[in-house]
């Protein structure tokens, strides 16, 4: 059934207080809950209290401690109905009993080896007992958990306020929180884990306990994390003026999570993939992805627990707000322009796709029928993207006064993007009803800049025009208000004034908010090359009339670094697009001078200076890169083959001035993860793979050198990904070489499963099929399956769109097979599928084909069913 924001209406009872009791048993899990409501005055005066629940087994009931009337309640595993309680306070006592054993679907309260712990958002909670489920009721919990003496650790939200033995050997742990949360928050956690803990004090001076909990054995590789997390915390009281405001702080690692990480209050659970690392077992990437969830599931504690969401339409209002905060805490723990570029890269490569395909909705939709599919890279890319268009638009001083007073006004409540958005109109007393408007209106904005130089009247003058696209429910759209940062760039290279026609400075921000607008600059004594979109200024999509000289130009002088390496990028797409185009016409793609001369300068002069940026430039744009600017009718191997011939001209041409620099690059130094080191080894890595486009024989034996002398798993998992990249599936001895080595640690195996399926030649689907056989392999551990499953999927262009259709094929059935026991992750599996309308008509087919065999299937989730349905417009 459709839910729909403009249905939204307050509860008619309220829930002051939970108490609630558990006693873990695998399979037989009792859970008391103790719950004090009373009439929302905001509500319907006689109203039934109607209580969700999710596969829940009702044990008992009683209303003032005494049990409940048959007739006075009706009961089914997903509702509980009080048909007329007490219109005055009263206490209503639940029990019920739950199987977290047999939750394969990783909501609610479930096992992960051997761990209990629980993941409630969105609508988990539910699936524990039944209650008011949803983030605008807010109560004051506390926690009694019960276990075995096997289980001795036992967590929850808040402050521990009481432990000890039981009488029959177990023991007990209460734990309080004293700040109202709604359910999804709630979280607790038993096991017997190992952890690694320290002391942060407080700007204040409070004294927090912070621990990091993970399997045993394994707690060494969890001090990068914590570290991460005291990092995290100074950073927010320095930039955000938050402190922390309880007096521990624990995160446990768990190895089957469908997410990344889950807030809780005071006890975040994590995928183990973003807690675990050592040099030996987790790359430069997987230690930055660290650093930043930590920091985002801590930031969450400000912005999504004190503050939370009225309902889930605002959900962008804490995601996207939190990923800018991790956004900007990664910017200043590491290099800005690099970090920026990799953001940039994430949300076109996920949220640019999305906003052009049938999957497209609003930051903050306005309908949904499964909220679990909304936690999209629209709602959190593109939600962080507005957070910034709206510093830009208002300054970061007006920022800042917005934020404390959002903080400060809306503390301990469950608030609207509204709400949010009228902080900051307040405080820097701007109108921001237009730029609401980005809330509201799903599809990417296409902005055409067009400039005239004026040597008589030594103007320049710039016309932008902007139109965004049609998407699904939502024909007809209005401007935006896009703020484009920009500068002028003289044929000097050098940075040219901005002076308004009236000669005033001007500040280099033009805020597009119709559908054109045109801007003279005066005082221009040459024509000048305009750099736009500065910083990527606002989620769009740049339509500029400049000369691939002239974008050159940009490369080697822009004083933005994202536009230099932006500028490169547009130059090489128009070069692959050239090559596909050539391709399919049946001629040989060559390699242009322009950007071989652009990009040897590059080498010589500037690559060594920022590695990490220079990184980036070097890896050129990816298949999907090019495949989304194309558009339609594509063939993913000309793609292929299109990059792969224009990369090994570039390679052959270069292939000098690479060599020189993979061997000056090398790292001697002791491992560190930090920016500095990882940028070298980002460069070199990236030198390496140029190298081995040119020439795969030289390529591959470097490759092999470095895969054998490898002390750390950066240089040793590129090293393998290039013998894959020169050898295929034939590279079998160091594939079985890096097995062996890693036999014993799943999250690095997940990394040798996704390296092969991510191969692009046709034995990769029947190797694919067979390791699903692999003893390391399990359909029921979603990183084990999204690694096998979803990189071949959602990382191999050309197998998983295989002309035969067989690739598409495989995927629907392992979607099928996979939905019963774990519906949220067989749907984000199957948004793998949402640029399938681009294919050209063969594929095209065969993927509407596999679709139509998913939607066919009995029985079939609500998450699956939403999104084959939207994917074949029968929303
Ligand atoms: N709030 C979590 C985060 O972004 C994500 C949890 C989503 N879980 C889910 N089942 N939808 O930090
Ligand atoms: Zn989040």
């Amino acid at each position: 059934s459709l839910i729909r924001l403009e249905d939204y209406r307050p509860t008619d009872y309220l829930i002051d207080t939970v108490a609630l009791t558990f006693r873990l048993h695998p399979t037989d899990t009792r859970i008391v809950s103790r719950l004090s409501v009373r009439p929302n005055p905001a509500g319907q005066t006689g109203a039934p209290l109607v209580l969700d629940g999710d596969d829940l087994t009702l044990v008992s009931i009683s209303l003032d401690d005494a049990p409940l009337a048959q007739d006075a309640y009706t009961v089914s595993p997903s509702r509980l109905v009080i048909t007329a309680p007490p219109q005055r306070p009263f206490t209503l006592t639940l029990e019920t009993a739950v199987n977290p054993t047999a939750n394969t679907k990783l909501m609610g309260l479930y096992r992960s080896s051997g761990v209990y712990c629980t993941q409630c958002e969105a609508d988990g909670f539910r699936r524990i007992t039944y209650f008011l489920d949803r983030p605008d009721v807010l109560s004051v919990y506390t926690a009694r958990i019960e276990a075995d003496a096997d289980t001795p650790l036992l967590l929850g939200n808040g402050n521990l306020v009481e432990a000890g033995a039981r009488a029959d050997g177990g023991h007990f742990a209460v734990w309080h929180d004293p700040f109202p949360k709604p359910g999804y928050l709630f979280a607790i956690v038993g096991g017997d884990l190992d952890k690694v803990e320290d002391v942060f004090i407080t700007a204040s001076g409070r004294e927090v306990k912070v621990a990091v909990y993970v399997e045993k054995g394994k707690s060494e590789r969890a001090r990068y994390a914590l570290d991460a997390l005291q990092r995290s915390m100074r950073w927010d009281e320095d930039v955000f003026g938050r402190e922390y405001d309880l007096d521990v702080f624990n995160i446990v690692a768990v190895s089957d999570f469908n997410m990344g990480a889950m807030e809780n209050k005071g006890l975040n659970i994590f995928n183990d993939k973003y807690v675990l690392a050592s040099e030996d077992t987790a790359t430069d990437g997987d230690y930055a992805n660290i650093e930043a969830i930590i920091a985002h599931e801590y930031f969450h504690n400000w912005t999504g627990n004190r503050i939370t969401c009225r309902d889930w339409f605002q959900l962008c209002l804490k995601e996207g707000l939190t990923v800018f905060r991790d956004q900007e805490f990664s910017s200043d723990a590491r290099s800005r322009a690099v970090k920026r570029i990799a953001d940039v890269r994430v949300l076109r490569a996920s949220q640019f796709p999305e906003d052009a395909g049938p999957l497209a909705h609003p930051v903050r939709p306005r309908a949904y029928k499964e909220i679990n599919n909304f936690y999209t890279a629209t709602v959190y890319e593109k939600g962080a993207e507005l957070i910034r268009v709206l510093k830009t638009l208002i300054g970061a001083q007006s920022f800042r006064r917005g934020m404390d007073l959002y903080f400060d006004r809306h503390d301990g409540t469950a608030a609207t993007i509204e709400e949010f958005i009228a902080c900051f109109a307040e405080a820097s007393g701007q109108d921001l009803a237009a730029f609401s408007r980005w809330y509201e209106q799903a599809g990417t904005p296409r902005v055409t800049a067009r400039g005239i130089y004026d040597a008589g009247n030594r103007t320049y003058t710039l016309t932008l025009t902007q139109e965004t696209p049609p998407t699904p429910g939502q024909p007809d759209k209005h401007p935006m208000v896009i703020p484009v940062a920009l500068g002028l760039v003289g044929a000097d290279g050098r940075e040219i004034a901005l002076k308004t026609a009236d000669g005033a400075p001007h500040d280099g921000i033009v805020v597009l908010d119709t559908a054109e607008k045109t801007i003279t600059f005066s005082q221009v004594d040459s024509s000048p090359t305009p750099s736009l979109l500065r910083e990527f200024s606002a989620p769009v999509i740049l339509d500029i009339d400049l000369s691939d000289d002239d974008l050159l130009r940009l490369f080697a002088y822009d004083t933005d670094p994202f536009n230099q390496w932006q500028s490169a990028q547009t130059v090489a797409t128009r070069i692959i697009r050239r090559a596909v185009d050539d391709i399919r016409a049946g001629r040989t793609p060559q390699t242009p001078d322009n950007l071989v001369h652009a990009l040897a300068e590059f080498l010589d002069a500037r690559a060594t200076r920022d590695p990490a940026f220079a990184a980036q430039v070097l890896a050129l744009p990816g298949e999907s890169d090019i495949a989304r600017e194309i558009g339609s009718d594509i063939d993913p191997d000309a793609i292929h083959v299109a990059r792969k011939t224009i990369r090994a001209g570039l390679g052959r041409a270069l292939a000098d001035k690479l060599a020189a620099l993979y061997n000056d690059l090398a790292v001697t130094a002791r491992y560190r993860p930090d920016a500095a080191q990882a940028g070298q080894r980002a460069l070199r890595n990236a030198v390496l793979d140029l190298l081995t486009a040119g020439d795969p024989t030289r390529g591959g034996a470097l490759a092999q050198a470095q895969f054998d002398s490898a002390d750390n798993m950066t240089d040793r998992i590129v090293a393998l990904a290039t013998l894959t990249h020169v050898a295929g599936l034939a590279c079998e001895n160091a594939l079985a070489a890096f097995a062996a080595r890693y036999a014993d640690n799943p999250l690095v195996l997940d990394k040798w499963f996704s390296l092969q399926a991510m191969i692009a030649e046709p034995e990769t689907l029947d190797r694919v099929k067979a390791l699903l056989d692999h003893p390391a392999f399990s359909l029921s551990n979603p990183n084990r399956t999204r690694a096998l499953v979803g990189s071949f999927a959602m990382a191999n262009p050309t197998q998983f769109a295989r002309p035969d259709g067989a690739g598409f094929a495989f995927v629907a059935d392992i979607i099928i097979r996979l939905d019963p026991a774990n519906p949220q992750l067989a749907s984000r599996l199957a948004t793998a599928f949402r640029t399938w309308k681009t294919l050209e008509p063969g594929r095209r087919a065969h993927a509407e084909a596999a679709l139509e065999r998913i939607a066919a299937a009995t029985p079939l989730s609500p998450d699956v069913s939403d999104i084959v349905g939207r994917m074949l417009d029968r929303a």
